[in-house]
């Protein structure tokens, strides 16, 4: 099979080359990224070279660059995961979202249905629970779960799910969507909560927590949600859609103080010193108070549930960073110092 992965420099895209294309030789992996900021072909140097994986840079809201990817690769699949991917962006400059998220998801729907005939192909698409919106103390997110969407980016996303679902009921496109919770693990940019909190940490500079620190997310571990993707894509029903979360409700303060303890640990510096840098900061507009998604289906239907828990993947994870340095510094003295400067300063 041939699989056109769009977006695999990023963080989930990377994190699932480097997972299956050297376990599975059989098929030909085409990471098609634009390379924004979010990018990085560091994070695929194990598969650069492999013989089953190429790389091309390709724009999804440039029509004529994804009719040529088609045309030149002629893809059995597509695992689509290029996106605008963080909220505090999408509020700064919520165009790109748009741009990327809506028609960059339509001009792939539009080249995979003038490639694919009688059924042919198959365009899993990967989603997020924050098209839910927000959830109160009580209840969990499951796939009947109304849209409702709280920012420029969960609005793009949503749009994106609505098409792909009508490509499927309309043009019969075979499609499978996954709506997934927060990731965290090893390559993750870091102006994502998880891995920001272990920069500032290591420098020594606030640790800015939003509002009280009580929002929850439901945190999995990165591979666990490739893993899942890859069972939906093999196993998955046609014209269906799975949520994937880890079981992992966790307040963002608990992040926090989990995250400095285990960083302390592993610096050999005592953790009061780590957790003094918590600073509350101003709340994030429209900012949703819990997200936590039922699992039931993957789990019953195809046999999928998460391996890590919060505890040993949060070791990973800071491990992963202290050993990258390499990785960091590269992401940290590129496009990402200037953002920050200008987005997140005084913090
Ligand atoms: P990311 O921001 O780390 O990476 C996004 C990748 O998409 C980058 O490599 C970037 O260069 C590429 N890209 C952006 N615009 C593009 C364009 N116009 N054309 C081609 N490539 C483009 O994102 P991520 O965290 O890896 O998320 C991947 C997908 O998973 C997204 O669709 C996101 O909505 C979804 N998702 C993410 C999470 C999470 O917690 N990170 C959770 C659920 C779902
Ligand atoms: O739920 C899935 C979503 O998870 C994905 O669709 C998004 O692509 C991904 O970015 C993530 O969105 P969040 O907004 O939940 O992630 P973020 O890491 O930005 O924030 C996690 C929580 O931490 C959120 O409640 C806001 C808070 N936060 C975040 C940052 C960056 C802080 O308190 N301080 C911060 O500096």
């Amino acid at each position: 099979m041939k699989i056109l992965v769009t977006g695999g420099a990023g963080f989930i895209g990377a994190n699932f080359l480097n997972l299956l294309v050297p376990r599975h030789p059989e098929h030909t992996f085409v990471n098609a990224d634009k390379l924004t900021y979010a990018a990085n072909l560091g994070s695929l140097a194990e598969i650069a070279t492999a013989p089953n994986y190429l790389f091309t840079r390709v724009d999804i809201a440039d029509m004529a660059a994804v009719d040529a990817a088609f045309d030149e690769h002629a893809p059995d699949v597509v695992v689509h995961f290029a996106a605008e991917s963080h909220v505090d962006r999408s509020i700064s400059g919520p165009r790109e979202f748009v741009r990327t998220n809506i028609e960059g998801t339509f001009n792939l729907l539009e080249a995979a249905r003038r490639t694919w005939k009688d059924g042919q192909g198959l365009f899993h698409h990967v989603s997020t629970d924050e098209v839910y919106g927000s959830l109160g103390t009580e209840g969990l997110f499951t796939e009947d779960t109304r849209y409702d969407p709280s920012s420029p980016y969960s609005a793009s996303k949503a749009a994106s799910d609505h098409l792909v679902r009508a490509y499927h009921r309309t043009f019969k496109l075979p499609v499978k969507l996954t709506n997934c919770s927060n990731n965290y693990g090893p390559l993750q940019f870091p102006e994502k909560l998880i891995p920001l909190m272990i920069m500032n940490a290591q420098d020594g500079k606030p640790l800015p927590v939003y509002g009280q620190g009580t929002n929850v997310r439901d945190w999995l571990y990165v591979e666990d949600h490739c893993e899942a993707i890859w069972t939906v894509v093999q196993r998955g029903a046609v014209g269906e859609t799975y949520n994937i979360g880890g079981n992992n409700e966790v307040k963002n303060i608990d992040v926090v103080h989990g995250l400095c303890n285990v960083l302390a640990q592993e610096m050999g510096r005592p953790p009061a010193e780590l957790l003094g840098l918590i600073t509350y900061v101003k709340d994030r507009p429209g900012h949703d108070l819990r997200y936590a998604i039922d699992a039931t289906k993957i789990k019953e239907q195809l046999g999928w549930s998460p391996r890590e828990t919060f505890e040993t993947g949060l070791r990973k994870t800071v491990r992963w960073y202290l050993d990258h340095k390499v990785w960091v510094d590269q992401v940290r003295n590129g496009e990402y110092r200037n953002w920050i400067e200008q987005n997140y300063a005084g913090r």
